[in-house]
């Protein structure tokens, strides 16, 4: 019996796989940039799925109700209509399934029971009989309450839920559930992976919105209410009343699906733009100057959320100018947007960059709890302090900021990116949710009693009217996020925002049954992916609370150790040749870990009761020192990185066991990038073991670190129109060295040539080169005479110099991936022909054992 249902399963499975797939194939080719290329792919088909009535009526004239009913409504041809053996025989229920508020359902069924009240954007979804036909009720505390409801149901739908006894009650954990992209006028995304803006081109706000529409629509499906859609550095440009007017046409797109329209403004805008000699909070005529504008945003927007502000950090200019604080600046902003019911979100990322390396207490960590806590009681009401999760910048692993319990009289916000700018910036697969789940669970134990941050934020724990999670998403043009596995990312935050309690695994299985399609066996191959790349991306990168080791002071990508340590930034992790850390203790330290409650503050004080995991974030400690799992800090080192590669090597072979199961375009896309991930995730380990195990001195015990098996250097190869070159830094290439072709040789293409000496066999051979910007330079492979394959080096990487950005490994598997003959004596050869400014630049080839 169990297993005829098993086969049953798997039979269902495979039928709407393939007409999932169908729909998937189509709606790619169809539209440029849609909700529906993420997870809204099947909402208009899903109601029949369900067998829900399919009469779609909305109770009110409301604008978020008839959005709602638009996406209840069911397409022309349901899926069950599709499906081979099915057709015309799934029977549309009677009956009607209505969308409006409580009131409305009340005066619309006199008599049925209705729940008296559901807090603030809350709703109600009930499946009941009225006059003997089928009911479906989705209700709302108010419109976007029923909006929300709406594509709660929606999402019931496609996730298979069964619905025949539905009675659901729900309300977000939290107010402030915002997105905050990073857009420039210039059309340009700052830290954005995704393309260029749909928002902005050429210093204007773009005629066509209409993927402004689209991402609204996406972004209320999981329950996100407001959008900040410029960078928060160098914002005064945007309240021009050019610009204002532009805005109003993004309100406009955004409001069908009630998102509010938010702008992070410059402080020094009354100067910059507005023609006033000062810009000091407290002047009259500055405050006159805020109210004017904040009155001219209203009128043309009058839903406008509100501020989100930037000053005195990196750069931008803030009332330390005046000798005024963040408070009086954020309550100018403040008073200015409150009668409007607008919002000011004050970034607590605010530290000095020039910071003294030499002074072994100077802490950029410090620095937020420094400058906000003394500040808690005087921000006005309607002021948020929006929080980065870690005291630093957006690290793969850092402990959870201790402004959370610093601030118990002011509302908070926590600050996350969705975008990957530490993380892999979307050419790496990396789940966030994890990481976010981890620091939302984390609890500060603030006036000794359980106080995770999840109830901070959500304004429980102290009592605040405000508060929630912001996203900086920097979503663009190509595929929102420029890489479909990652949009889990964006899926993630919004559930989260929502319902902070719900697991990482249970939104991974939500995402993917939606977005990719709902068989068992894919959904359990792309959960287990997504929940393994966090950790995966933390071994191959930063270790241990070192923070992410990439390169800091440029791309923020590939792996440049040094770039952390020795100036003003303040991201060190102090390694020297005795061992590695910063020492943050209340008793030799910094004195950051004393910012913490003092249950807190105890675990961090001392290594032994610090978790490994933020090791050295808290504690400066030798090489030799020993970790719980009874490993060294160095063995972990070599150990971790060993594993992070081969953990990263190991989600493109499960990807691949998805083939034929999945959309061809999207496996082909995704194997594609999972390999380069792959290769990169080696060049990560070699940068990190190769710098630690020089610095250290200290051998692996296993004998991997340094010793490369199978491994040709270029620089030791036969060469010609190539020429050896130091790479900097010096452990981004293996050895230190790579050869580039010299572009004063009259010769078209360079050659490097190696005699094989192993023993004979079938082998997969690696090419490690570096993909440069300013052209696309051409390799070839070639053995004993004969072209075995050759590529492009087209990739789209950082940096126009070799480095850790844009070494990148091509790896030649051999006809069906069976691997290459070799034999002793054999000659292997790699052409490459420049192109532009790329040199085709080598690094070593590598062969291994085949598969
Ligand atoms: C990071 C990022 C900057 C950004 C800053 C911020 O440092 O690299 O581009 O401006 O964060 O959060 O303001």
């Amino acid at each position: 019996m169990a297993e005829k249902r098993v086969a049953a399963q798997r039979k269902n499975d495979f039928l709407l796989t393939f007409v999932l797939a169908a729909f998937f194939s189509a709606g790619l080719a169809a539209h440029a940039q849609m909700a529906d290329q993420a997870w809204l792919k099947y909402a208009d088909n899903r109601v029949q799925l369900a067998d829900l009535p399919r009469t779609v009526r909305a109770l009110g004239t409301n604008v978020l109700e008839q959005s709602a009913a638009t996406e209840l409504r069911p397409g022309v041809i349901g899926i069950l209509d599709l499906m081979p053996g099915t057709k015309g025989k799934s029977n549309p229920p009677l009956g009607e399934t209505v969308v409006g508020t409580l009131d409305e359902v009340r005066a619309a069924f006199p008599g049925l029971v209705v729940p008296a009240h559901i807090a603030a954007h809350g709703f109600w979804l009930k499946r009941t009989v009225w006059h003997g036909q089928p009911l479906v009720i989705v209700a709302g505390s108010n419109e976007h309450g029923a909006l929300f409801g709406a594509f709660d149901l929606l999402r019931r739908v496609a996730t298979g839920t069964d619905l025949s006894h539905l009675d659901v009650i729900e309300a977000p954990a939290m107010p402030i559930r915002w997105v905050d992209e990073w857009d420039n006028l210039d059309g340009s995304i700052t830290r954005g992976y995704g393309g260029r803006s749909f928002f902005f081109e050429n210093g204007k706000v773009l005629d066509d919105l209409s993927a402004v529409k689209e991402y609204a629509r996406l972004l209320a499906s999981v329950g996100i209410n407001g959008c900040n859609v410029n960078n928060v550095n160098d914002a005064a440009p945007f309240l021009t009343p050019e610009m204002i007017k532009g805005l109003a046409r993004i309100a406009d797109a955004m409001r069908p699906w009630g998102v509010r329209l938010a702008i992070s403004v410059d402080i020094a805008s009354p100067e910059k733009i507005g023609g006033l000699k000062t810009f000091d909070p407290l002047d009259p005529d500055v405050k006159a100057w805020w109210s004017a504008k904040v009155n001219e945003i209203y009128q043309l927007i009058p839903d406008f959320a509100g501020f989100t502000v930037k000053a005195d950090s990196e750069g931008q200019p803030g009332p330390a100018s005046y000798g005024r604080s963040p408070a009086d600046a954020a309550n100018l902003l403040a008073g200015a947007v409150q009668h409007h019911g607008g919002v000011v979100l004050y970034r607590a990322f605010v530290y000095n960059n020039h910071l003294d390396y030499s002074d072994l207490k100077a802490d950029r960590a410090r620095a937020a709890y420094d400058i906000f806590h003394p500040l808690d009681g005087q921000f006005a009401p309607n002021v948020i302090v929006q929080i980065k999760y870690g005291p630093i910048d957006f690290q793969t692993n850092e402990p959870v900021s201790p402004l959370f319990s610093g601030l118990r009289k002011t509302s908070e916000a926590m600050e996350l990116q969705i975008t990957q700018e530490y993380t892999g910036q979307q050419r790496h697969l990396v789940y966030l949710a994890p990481l976010w789940k981890q620091v939302l669970e984390f609890d500060l134990h603030a006036e000794n009693r359980v106080t995770p941050v999840k109830e901070i934020i959500a304004g429980k724990s102290f009592n605040r009217p405000l508060g929630g999670m912001v996203g900086v998403s920097c979503v663009g043009r190509d595929g929102w996020l420029g890489s479909p596995l990652v949009m889990a990312n964006l899926y993630a935050f919004g559930r989260l925002a929502w319902n902070p309690d719900l697991s990482p695994e249970q939104i991974a299985s939500e995402w993917t049954r939606q977005t990719i399609n709902p068989n068992s066996e894919v959904v359990a191959t792309v959960d287990k992916m997504l929940m393994q790349s966090w950790p995966t991306y933390v071994h191959y990168t930063g270790f241990l609370g070192s923070q992410t080791l990439t390169d800091i002071t440029g791309s923020h990508y590939g792996p440049n150790i040094e770039s952390s340590e020795r100036n003003g930034w303040g991201q060190w992790h102090r390694d020297d040749a005795q061992g590695i850390g910063m020492d943050r203790t209340v008793a030799t330290g910094t004195g950051f870990i004393g910012q913490y409650p003092t249950e807190v503050a105890k675990m961090y004080e001392s290594p032994a009761t610090t978790p490994d995991d933020l090791l050295l974030f808290f504690h400066h400690v030798p090489w030799t020192y020993k970790l719980h799992s009874g490993k060294t800090v160095i063995q972990y080192v070599y150990d971790s990185h060993y594993e992070g590669a081969e953990e990263a090597a190991r989600l493109g072979k499960e990807w691949a066991t998805l083939k034929g199961k999945i959309d061809p375009q999207l496996y082909t896309d995704e194997l594609g990038r999972l390999e380069y991930q792959a290769g990169h995730a080696i060049v990560w380990r070699d940068a990190i073991v190769q710098y630690f195990l020089k610095e250290s001195d200290i051998p692996d015990a296993l004998g991997r670190a340094g010793h490369y098996p199978g491994r040709m250097e270029a620089e030791d190869a036969r060469l010609a129109g190539y020429k050896v070159s130091d790479v900097t830094p010096w452990e981004n290439a293996s050895g230190g060295k790579a050869v580039a072709c010299d572009p004063n040789s009259a010769q078209k293409t360079c050659t490097a040539e190696w005699t094989y000496t192993g023993h004979a066999g079938l082998f997969d051979i690696a090419v490690q080169y570096f993909d440069l910007q300013g052209g696309v330079a051409h390799f070839t492979l070639g053995i004993d005479g004969t072209e075995i394959v050759s590529w492009a080096a087209n990739d789209t990487l950082p940096s126009r110099r070799p480095n850790g950005d844009n070494s990148t490994r091509y790896t030649a598997r051999g006809p069906d991936g069976r691997g290459i003959e070799l034999k002793p004596g054999d000659t292997l050869r790699v052409e490459g022909a420049p192109d532009g400014s790329d040199p085709a630049a080598l690094d070593y080839i590598e062969i291994e054992p085949a598969g």
